[in-house]
């Protein structure tokens, strides 16, 4: 299906659904041409879609591992004639309902819950955003069983909480966005880098949220948005879903911003996070840092949009963060093309670290937290 546009301001496209007990993403691999979900009810199609960026972007990635943990959490509980591949309605079916009530689920449950959780998290490992909801449902479900319910209570308490994540991602980047205005000045024009839109947090957007509320106040802002190698985030998703709120964007290359910046043409720099240490420092896509250095040489505000489950407060600096390595084959081809001698080798970290002395704020749900960045988190943490 071809994608049209639309001018309307709202939650945005937001990047999964559950319809008849599937679990489906927009599969964002595909975009802007195509607009396509990808079933990813079996356990094994969702830690496919999580590691191959079919789903993609922190947030996203939670809410997306917060259904799946529930729907084979589901499915290991109702155990007789378990299949991977059955969905929620499935589930419910291939047991009478009669024994739906008296099936008591069982404490044994809980090791295979955590052999799902850890694999869940392994399938990415820099996004926080995972291990916080996987964590989350862990704790739901071992409480659950500990309360020894039945099978009825587990399936549809699990869904509940699941689904309780997602509202919560909206509630949340709506209230991150809002706050965000207050370092937009009018007219502004403002460089982004990856996608922190809609897709990638589950609805509103954080770093394009700020923009897109921005825009909603009448400020009027612009964008120029990175294309973001190697997977081109930027010029696939951020210019697509900026189009689509008629918010004015040109694509640039990921090496232009020292020009730009040069020719005093940005105002402000605001970017998503994957996960912020207890300091303040940063991990994002790759090329954020540049983007930071080089804000800084000019003057220019830098700005982190981040909810609070983007915070690890187990890790004191960036220097702890684990970094993902992704394939080479992301770097040397684009699309199976080959733009690089055959044989040639490749490095492909797919985050940096941002130092917190290069952040001017980090916009949150419970407001912009400014430096020094140890005190205002761990106040916002406390919250
Ligand atoms: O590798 P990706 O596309 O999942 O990386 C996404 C980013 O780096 C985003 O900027 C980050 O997840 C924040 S999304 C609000």
């Amino acid at each position: 299906m071809v994608v049209k546009g639309s001018s309307k301001l709202d939650a945005g496209h937001l990047p999964l659904k559950l319809e008849s007990g599937r679990l489906l993403f927009i599969d964002q691999r595909l975009l802007p041409d195509v607009l396509e979900y990808f079933d990813a009810t079996s356990f094994g199609d969702l830690c496919f879609a999580i590691k191959e960026m079919v789903v993609r972007g922190a947030p996203s990635i939670g809410v997306a591992a917060a259904f799946g943990y529930a729907m084979e959490a589901n499915r290991r509980a109702l155990d007789t004639n378990y299949s991977p591949e059955f969905s929620h309605d499935d589930v419910t079916r291939v047991i009478s309902q009669s024994k739906l009530d008296s099936l008591v689920v069982d404490q044994k449950l809980l090791s295979d819950l955590a052999r799902i959780k850890s694999e869940l998290d392994a399938t990415r490992p820099t996004a926080v955003n995972l291990r916080w909801a996987t964590d989350r449902m862990h704790s739901f479900c071992a409480a659950l069983i500990a309360k020894r319910v039945n099978a009825r209570q587990f399936v549809e308490a699990t869904l509940d909480e699941a689904d309780r994540v997602f509202d919560e991602h909206l509630k949340t980047n709506l209230a991150l966005s809002t706050h965000g205005v207050a370092v937009v000045p009018p007219h502004a024009e403002i460089i982004t880098h990856c996608n922190a839109g809609p897709l990638a947090v589950c609805g509103w957007g954080t770093a394009l949220g700020v923009i897109r509320l921005a825009k909603m106040h009448g400020l009027e802002p612009s964008v120029y948005a990175d294309e973001t190698r190697p997977r081109n985030q930027g010029s696939k998703l951020t210019v697509w879903e900026l189009m689509q709120d008629e918010i004015p964007v040109k694509l640039v290359c990921d090496n232009m911003s020292g020009y730009l910046m040069s020719q005093k043409k940005i105002d402000l720099v605001i970017v998503g996070a994957d996960r912020i240490a207890a300091n303040g420092d940063t991990a994002n896509k790759i090329g954020t840092y540049n983007l930071a250095i080089i804000a800084k040489h000019h003057g220019v505000p830098f700005y982190v949009a981040a909810p609070l489950s983007t915070f690890d407060r187990s890790i004191s600096n960036g220097s702890e963060i684990p970094i993902e390595v992704r394939d080479q084959a992301e770097i040397t081809t684009i699309n199976g093309i080959p733009i690089a001698p055959s044989g040639a080798q490749a490095l492909n970290p797919a985050f940096d670290i941002t130092p917190s002395n290069l952040i001017a704020g980090i916009i949150t749900e419970v407001g912009i937290l400014r430096p020094p960045f140890e005190a205002s988190i761990k106040e916002a943490l406390a919250k």
